[in-house]
């Protein structure tokens, strides 16, 4: 029965909506890498390497800490060698999976080797290279993070909105994320203003941690869609203020398992705000966030949630039906309906 749902949840086409680039990189995928770095002085630390990028349930690191794990990743994608081809295997990782379509998401920084622009344009240009041997749909949303300067924010949106002009087909949304405890949302609405005025679509990492006015202040922003949504409900950090307007407004959210119970977001599966999320019929999508640094797959987070919630593959399969609906690129929706609806009835669920 466990591997019958295995199976399903992989054979499952799937949508992955939220999952950050360098929190992405497999195991195989870092030591290629590593390969490019030899003379970096990395080479014979694999191990602790790899310990120190993989958050496991029991790790006990604290969620701001987790954060730090990125910089590794970081050194690993550093040149436009690396990063597309740190892109180029991901990509083929999400479609070995069974994903029929990836919002792929990532930072544009500066490094010794790379500018922000050269950074988009690699990301870019790998996902049109790809498109050309994958079945798999892939689209862009670029990330501020947190931390930014005021500068670093309109520099950052700046190239979202003309990369967006320039490859409609690629680049789809501006989202925000990084480190929760750091920075306002407050200053990042002027420039979620012109991004969303110029057509991009808006995701925003909301109630990671406990902080209603800003809950509060980003639901009312209305994005498009949010990332985790944890401190909302009144039981997990939010209040019924904040819990009422997601309620109200219905704001689609993406739902990081794993992702949540190891960086002890969430204390176990068990306790999962999914259930209240998919009980008050707010819009959920199930992705897996950073599936290198959790050791997870998107098909594992479908049979997670089925186990926990226990969910029959005819829900589970609407759960991906209904994820649809949410992508940021509308030209795609019908056809990827069309795919989730023939695999529907292929396998009468
Ligand atoms: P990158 O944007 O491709 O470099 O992917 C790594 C970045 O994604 C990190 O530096 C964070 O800014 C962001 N990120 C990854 N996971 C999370 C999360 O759970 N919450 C907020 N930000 C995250
Ligand atoms: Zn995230």
């Amino acid at each position: 029965m466990a591997l019958a749902l295995d199976s399903f949840c992989r054979e499952l086409p799937k949508v992955e909506l939220h999952a950050h680039l360098n929190g992405s990189l497999s195991r195989d995928t870092m030591l290629q890498l590593k390969r490019f770095h030899a003379d970096s002085g990395l080479a014979d630390q694999t191990n602790a390497f790899f310990d120190e990028f993989q958050v496991g349930a029991g790790d006990t690191r604290k969620l701001s800490d987790c954060f730090q794990v990125f910089s590794i990743a970081h050194t690993l994608t550093s040149t436009p060698e690396t990063l597309a081809l740190a892109t180029t295997l991901t990509l083929q990782d999400f479609q070995d999976d069974g994903c029929c379509y990836l919002e792929l998401r990532s930072t544009p920084r500066d490094t010794p080797h790379m500018t922000k622009v050269s950074y988009i344009e690699t990301i870019i240009q790998t996902i049109q290279k790809s498109s050309r041997h994958l079945t798999m749909i892939t689209r862009l949303i670029v990330s501020i993070n947190r931390n930014s300067t005021c500068s670093e924010i309109d520099e950052i949106t700046n190239l979202a909105i003309q990369y967006y002009k320039n490859y409609p087909d690629i680049v789809v949304g501006l989202e925000i994320s990084g480190d929760p405890t750091v920075g306002s949302f407050q200053t990042f609405v002027p420039a979620l203003n012109k991004a969303r005025a110029a057509g991009l679509k808006i995701s925003l990492h909301c109630g990671e941690v406990c902080n209603p006015q800003e809950v509060m202040d980003m639901l009312k922003f209305k994005p498009d869609r949010i990332g985790h949504g944890i401190c909302i409900h009144p039981n997990y950090g939010g209040t019924d203020e904040t819990w009422a307007k997601l309620c109200e407004l219905k704001i689609p959210v993406e739902v990081c398992l794993t992702s949540n119970v190891n960086t002890k977001s969430s204390p176990d599966y068990d306790s999962h705000h999914f259930k209240h999320l998919y009980e008050a019929e707010i819009p959920v999508i199930i992705c897996t966030d950073d599936k290198g640094v959790f050791s997870t797959s998107l098909s594992q987070e479908y049979r997670i949630c089925a186990e926990t919630f226990n969910l029959t593959p005819s829900k589970l399969a609407r759960l991906s039906l209904n994820a649809c609906q949410y992508i940021f690129a509308d030209d795609t929706r019908k056809m990827l309906n069309d795919k989730l609806l023939n695999f529907i009835n292929k396998n009468a669920l």
